[in-house]
């Protein structure tokens, strides 16, 4: 908790300091949370930092225990996979204000956004690309069965790709 540490920097490990980040706003607002783009300035590296709130409240005890488990088997999973090559890379967590800040790889869009950009000029995918993007999910599938990890939500929304 609190520390950060980058792949490809084996052995390195920074102490999380929200003064030593540069907010560069608003990736993507669901539902559930907020993912921001962030500047860690003693690295240099941006990450995609998503905002889990700590559920705090003392009424309804049974659904504070739930939305607790949900967040705690997020983040449990989360450390669990990243080393997969297809699985965005998590580069730690910290505590802040009442939230979880799960600092990740940044990614450059999502499945579904650019299923829309694809759409909007009138293309198709190309078949070699759909069959790129397919195979690597399927890997990341059989990473997580290894693990003896169910995803349970698979969808162009939750696919997160790099245009490189
Ligand atoms: N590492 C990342 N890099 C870039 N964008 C990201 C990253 N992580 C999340 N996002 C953006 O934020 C959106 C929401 O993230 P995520 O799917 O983790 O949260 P959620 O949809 O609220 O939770 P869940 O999918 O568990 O219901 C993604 O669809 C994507 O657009
Ligand atoms: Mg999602």
């Amino acid at each position: 908790v609190n520390h950060l540490s980058f792949p490809g920097e084996y052995g390195t490990i920074y102490e999380f300091n929200t003064n030593e980040i540069i907010d560069h706003g608003i990736l993507e607002t669901t539902s559930n949370h907020i993912v921001r783009k962030v500047e860690h300035i003693p690295s240099g590296h941006l990450m995609a930092i998503k905002y889990l709130i700590i559920p705090q409240t003392k009424y309804k005890e049974s659904e504070n225990e739930k939305q607790l488990k949900s967040l705690m088997s997020e983040l449990e999973t989360f450390y669990m996979l990243w080393e997969c090559p297809e699985i965005v890379d998590c580069y730690g967590y910290c505590i802040h204000e009442g939230h979880v800040l799960l600092c990740m790889e940044m990614m450059d869009m999502s499945l579904r956004k650019l299923y829309i950009e694809v759409r909007d000029k009138r293309e198709v995918f190309a078949e070699t690309l759909v069959g790129y993007i397919f195979v690597k999910i399927i890997n990341a599938l059989v990473f997580c069965k290894e693990k003896g990890i169910m995803h349970r939500d698979i969808k162009p929304n939750n696919i997160l790709i790099n245009k490189k």
